[in-house]
C-alpha cells in the first residue's frame, strides 16, 4: 500500500514537472521580446515602451547605462551582445557604432516616410526619434535677454561668478563642445572654453539642479537641455527661469537627438525594427500625449506630421545648428581632449 502510494506520488510529480516544462517552453516561444540598451535616464521603463508593449504584445527589456558606457559595452560584446536595439541620447555614439559595423542597416518604408532624410543615416543604421536642444537658460530677475547672445559670449568676463555649467564628463557637454570645434575650429573653441573656466562657473552634474540653482538665485545663467525647463514649467507655470535660444544670429542652437539603431547581431531583429517604426509614428512614439516622447519628455518630434507639446510651442521659433551628426562622433575625442587642456 505504502509502495503504491509512493509510486503514484512519484508518477504525479513527474507529470507535473513535464506539464510545467512544456508550458514554460511554449510560453517562452510565444513571448515576443526586444532587448534595448538605453542611455536615456527618464525612468527605467519609459511611457513609450509601456504603450508599445500594450499595443503590440512585444515585451521591451531595458538595460541602462551612460551614452559612453553603452558604446564601450557593445564594442566589447561584439557578436555576443544580448542587445537588439541601441537607444541613445547622443548622436556621437550612434555614428561611432555605425562606423564600426555594430549597427545593421535597416530598410523600412515606414521609417523613410516618417523621418526626414537629415535625421537618419543614409544607410539606415541609425534613426533619430526625437530632437533635443542644449541652450542658454537665465534668471529674468537678474539678466535681460538682450544681454545674451551665444555660447561663446558666456566666456566674456561680464559673466564671472554668474554661470552654472555641467561638468566635462557628461556627454551633453562633450557634444556641445564638439559642435563648437566643428563651427569654430579647435583653437577658437578652446579659447571659448578657457573663457568659461576663467568665469569660475559652478559645476553641477544635473540639468535639473542647474535650473533649481538659477531659480534659487545661486547663479544667473546656465546651459541646459530644453526639456528640463519644459518639465519644470509643466510642474509650475511660474517657474522663474527663462529659455534663450543660443546663436540665432549665426549657426543656430546646438541640437542633439534621441537615436535608435538595430544591432548588427540582433536576435530579435524583426521586433527591433517594429519598435523603431512604432517610435516614428505621429500618433504613437511621436505623440504629444503622455505616451509619446514629445509628451512624456518634452522632446521635439522628428516626424513632421507630429505636433510638439504646447509648452514647447511657447519657446517660440528658432534656428538650429544643422551640423551633420557624423561630426559628433568624429569630434568627440577632440572635444574631450580640449576640455581637459582648458581645465574645464
Ligand atoms: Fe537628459
Amino acid at each position: 500500500m505504502r509502495t503504491f502510494t509512493l509510486r503514484r506520488a512519484a508518477f504525479l510529480a513527474l507529470i507535473v514537472v513535464l506539464v510545467g516544462f512544456t508550458f514554460t517552453g511554449a510560453s517562452a516561444q510565444a513571448r515576443q521580446i526586444v532587448n534595448v540598451y538605453s542611455s536615456r535616464h527618464y525612468g527605467a521603463m519609459e511611457a513609450v515602451f509601456v504603450k508599445f508593449t500594450q499595443e503590440t504584445g512585444i515585451e521591451v527589456r531595458v538595460s541602462q547605462g551612460s551614452a559612453q558606457s553603452l558604446v564601450t559595452r557593445l564594442e566589447a560584446e561584439g557578436a555576443q551582445t544580448p542587445a537588439d536595439v541601441f537607444f541613445s541620447i547622443d548622436a556621437g555614439g550612434a555614428t561611432l557604432l555605425a562606423g564600426k559595423g555594430l549597427l545593421a542597416p535597416v530598410k523600412s518604408e515606414v521609417l523613410t516616410a516618417n523621418i526626414p532624410a537629415d535625421l537618419r543615416d543614409p544607410e539606415g543604421r541609425w534613426f533619430a526619434v526625437a530632437q533635443r536642444f542644449r541652450t542658454i537658460v537665465y534668471n529674468p530677475a537678474k539678466v535681460k535677454p538682450e544681454e545674451l547672445s551665444t555660447y561663446e559670449d558666456l566666456a566674456d568676463p561680464k559673466w564671472a561668478g554668474r554661470l552654472c555649467l555641467r561638468p566635462a564628463t557628461h556627454i551633453y557637454t562633450i557634444s556641445l563642445v564638439a559642435s563648437m570645434v566643428a563651427a569654430l575650429g579647435e583653437e577658437k573653441a578652446e579659447a571659448v572654453v578657457k573663457g568659461w573656466v576663467a568665469n569660475k562657473p559652478q559645476m553641477i552634474d544635473s540639468d535639473t539642479r542647474i535650473l533649481d540653482t538659477i531659480a534659487a538665485g545661486g547663479c544667473d545663467v546656465g546651459i541646459t537641455n530644453h526639456y528640463y525647463l519644459a518639465r519644470k514649467i509643466a510642474e509650475n507655470a511660474n517657474f522663474p527661469v527663462k529659455l534663450f535660444w543660443a546663436n540665432q544670429a549665426d549657426r543656430g542652437v546646438h541640437r542633439n537627438i534621441s537615436v535608435m539603431g538595430v544591432t548588427a547581431n540582433a536576435v530579435n531583429r524583426e521586433n527591433a525594427i517594429k519598435l523603431i517604426e512604432w517610435m516614428s509614428e505621429a500618433d504613437k512614439g511621436q505623440s504629444a500625449d503622455v505616451s509619446g516622447l514629445a509628451g512624456s519628455n518634452w522632446e521635439f518630434p522628428v516626424n513632421p506630421a507630429a505636433k510638439p507639446s504646447e509648452i514647447l510651442a511657447g519657446f517660440g521659433e528658432f534656428k538650429i545648428d544643422a551640423l551633420e551628426f557624423s561630426k559628433y562622433g568624429e569630434f568627440q575625442q577632440k572635444a574631450i581632449d580640449l576640455l581637459g587642456r582648458a581645465g574645464y
